[in-house]
């Protein structure tokens, strides 16, 4: 493949970059948009894909916009800033469709339009910021550059919630020996961070769910509203016996979704998280069994010991998705009639439902792609599925 090539980009690929064909090989360009031609230099070339880096659009897209954030050339936490958001939202749905049609043969119509939220700048409630290379800026943190190598200082992140934003000019935020910090602006506005154990509350529509400062919590809590409402509605239509959220962090998706299921578990193997879990769990006067632990290993367990029927399944992974040891347990065991996936990463999202869907004894209902993380490349998508 030459150095420098023309070419007209097709789609959006689920990463963001543009994708176009050059001598019939597919080639992605980062920042080129569909339907714009493009001059880019190659900068990768394999046997089956090349990518280029974009050096000039030569026939611009009508939905491209100037990017409000001065840093997203070099910051590696956007990618669709330059892209009007109504469209960000259609590419994004195709890639949820695509991607299951192509991994799963999911028909495409299993998949529902997009749900967004009202705004896709200040949504997020937390931040994770690096320590920098000596800069001349006062404050030395940063986010991880676009070359996944540099810290990158801003005075200010537009996807981040408002009141996050006093700690980018900090001068002193890291203390000597850290190398970066997590932040989380809880319910009442005061800001938190990892380095104290500490219960603070969060907000979802009519809830006030504690987390821990040193556990997970959903950045996005308008979305995390709508698909604990969307997760609700699936329940009371299966009327299970038993809801057990395997992946519970504070238990944000029982207390959202499980309301008059008449037994409850929860699994989460994070200390921290387990802990206002628990407190989430006594503050309201919720029984239930909560368990301290690995899915893979005490899910099987649990039910082992208290085998029950018509049961309900909330599975709610890290981006590295489910073991091949507690698909294949979800496949099996008939007592699981229904089971909700819920994840931000679609490469494992596919691989994980491909080996229930092996077994030929689940079938998909429906599948509702959020826009969790606005501007950026990931997805969230919440898969709902019945046992035959
Ligand atoms: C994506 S978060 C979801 C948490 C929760 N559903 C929520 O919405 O807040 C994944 C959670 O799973 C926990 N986790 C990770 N691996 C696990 C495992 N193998 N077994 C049980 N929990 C796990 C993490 O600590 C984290 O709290």
């Amino acid at each position: 493949m030459p150095d420098d090539v023309v070419l007209k980009i097709e789609k959006l690929a689920y990463g963001g970059e543009g994708l176009g064909f050059v001598d019939g090989k597919v080639c992605f360009v980062e920042g080129a948009l569909p339907g714009e031609t493009v001059r880019a230099r190659v900068s990768q070339s394999k046997q089956n894909y090349a990518k280029g880096r974009l050096l000039e659009v030569l026939e611009k897209s009508h939905h491209r916009e100037e990017p409000p954030c001065p840093y997203v050339q070099d910051c590696g936490g956007c990618q669709y800033q330059h892209l009007a958001y109504s469209e960000e939202l259609r590419w994004k749905e195709i890639q949820v469709r695509e991607h299951l049609e192509r991994f799963l043969k999911l028909p495409g119509s299993r998949v529902s339009p997009i749900r967004s939220g009202a705004s896709p700048y200040g949504y997020r409630n937390s931040v994770t910021l690096h320590e920098t290379a000596p800069s001349p800026k006062p404050q030395q943190f940063g986010f991880v550059g676009r070359d996944n190598r540099t810290t990158l200082c801003v005075d200010n992140c537009l996807i981040t919630d408002p009141r996050l934003r006093p700690v980018f000019t900090e001068k002193r935020l890291l203390r000597k020996g850290e190398d970066r910090i997590s932040l989380r602006v809880g319910e009442n506005g005061m800001i938190f961070s990892g380095r104290e154990d500490q219960l603070f509350s969060m907000r979802i529509g009519d809830e006030s769910i504690l987390t821990s400062s040193r556990g997970f919590f959903q950045n996005n809590l308008e979305i995390t509203r709508q698909i604990g409402q969307t997760a609700r509605a699936w329940v009371q239509s299966a009327q299970p016996r038993l809801f057990a959220d395997l992946y519970a962090g504070a238990g944000t998706f029982t207390i959202l979704a499980a309301e008059g299921v008449p037994e409850l578990m929860c699994l989460e193997e994070s200390p921290a998280s387990f802990g206002a879990l628990k407190e989430n769990f006594r503050i309201r006067g919720l029984k239930a069994d909560l368990i301290e632990g690995l899915a893979e290993k005490s899910f099987p367990r649990y039910l082992k010991r208290k085998p029950r029927e018509n049961i309900f399944v909330f599975v709610d992974p890290p981006r590295t998705g489910m073991s091949a040891d507690l698909s294949e347990f979800l496949a099996q065991e008939p007592s699981l009639r229904h089971l909700v996936y819920l994840s931000c990463h679609l490469g494992t999202l596919t691989r994980d439902l491909g080996r229930i869907l092996a077994k030929k004894r689940h079938e998909i209902l429906e599948v509702i792609p959020f826009d969790m993380f606005p501007r950026t490349k990931h997805i969230e998508a919440a898969v709902f599925m019945r046992r035959l």
